[in-house]
């Protein structure tokens, strides 16, 4: 299959594609997501085997209208619609007790779904295109850095899907936050641009963290992520940079398009310098704690999850 590269202008080739069932990768604030109708079965089993998806980890959900969500959800806690009014569109996923009509292969089997609404124009007309909401993970072979620009979706999914829709460089670089309002206290999954502390303010309590003990709440948080052929060091003063391979001024931005590019150029080991406004960014440090393998191990790394 040879897969085109296309313009916002000719959104209607990957809507048609979407409708017959192809997988489809499309922009978002976050990063690029690999699009099917979370309705067709067939096309959603057909992203796990593009990207090498392991069957147990479920797919977020993107939505373009509030009415969406009763299609997916089968209970909306009254903090859903707090947090909705709040963040959406943008970067925050929220996950919910998932209504018997959703194929349950769109959450991997869980009797929950994850939903979110996206800030991106693209993204939400080719959502109102389709006339369905869409289930998206990252549009990136499994386990490695996620995409930021067609170009990164070209190098790991060329051949393998019809279309990429280029909406530019992704405005934020790391994946939504994802929030888990299942169980009676909600539970913060994944860090991510939209903090623990604004959910907090609107939530009026504490938020806890997910437990790496127990990644069944989040399958998606017990595979190494995020991770490049190379191997990452983290080093903490500046003058501890060694080289020959470094990145001295890493931000949630640029993370991935440079472990991209240490990849092309085969570097064995990138020496990343964590400053401590890379430190005081929970999301970055959750990437690249995952990134380096060093988080299922650290007493610090549980936190920064
Ligand atoms: O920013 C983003 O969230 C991007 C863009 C494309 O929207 N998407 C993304 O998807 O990062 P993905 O599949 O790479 O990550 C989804 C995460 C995984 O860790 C998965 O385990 C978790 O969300 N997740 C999805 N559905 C879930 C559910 N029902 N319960 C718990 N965790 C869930
Ligand atoms: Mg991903």
């Amino acid at each position: 299959m040879k897969t085109v590269i296309l313009t916002p202008d000719a959104l209607s080739a990957a809507i048609d594609s979407l409708k017959k069932g192809e997988p489809v990768a499309f922009p978002t604030e976050t990063v690029y997501g690999l699009a099917a109708s979370a309705f067709d079965e067939g096309a959603i089993r057909k992203i796990f085997s593009i990207k090498g998806r392991p069957a147990d980890n479920p797919l977020i959900v993107h939505i373009s209208s509030l009415d969406q969500v009763s299609l997916l959800a089968e209970e909306v806690p009254p903090e859903f619609l707090k947090l909705a009014r709040a963040f959406w569109p943008g970067p925050l996923t929220l996950v919910v007790k998932r209504k018997n009509s959703v194929p349950s292969i769109c959450s991997a089997g869980l009797p929950t779904i994850a939903i979110r609404m996206p800030v991106h124009q693209v993204a939400l007309d080719l959502i109102r295109g389709v006339g369905a909401p869409l289930a998206a993970p990252s549009a990136n072979l499994s386990g490695g850095p996620s995409p930021t620009t067609a170009q990164d979706v070209l190098e790991d999914l060329e051949g393998k899907i019809p279309y990429i829709l280029d909406g530019g460089a992704c405005a934020i670089g790391l994946e939504s936050t994802v929030l888990s309002l299942v169980n009676p206290r909600p539970i913060l999954l994944r860090p991510g641009v939209v903090q623990k502390e604004a959910l907090e303010a609107i939530f009026g309590r504490s938020i806890d963290l997910a437990n790496q003990a127990t990644p069944a709440f989040s399958p998606g948080m017990k595979y190494r992520h995020y991770a490049p052929k190379a191997a990452i060091r983290l080093v903490f003063n500046e003058s501890d940079l060694k080289g020959p391979y470094s990145l001295p001024r890493i931000t949630a931005r640029n993370l991935y398009s440079e472990l991209r590019k240490a990849d092309r150029l085969g570097v064995p080991e990138v020496e990343i310098y964590c400053s401590s406004s890379v430190q005081a960014d929970a999301a970055l440090m959750n990437r690249l704690l995952r990134a380096s393998g060093v988080l299922e191990t650290t007493a610090a790394s549980k936190r920064a999850c």
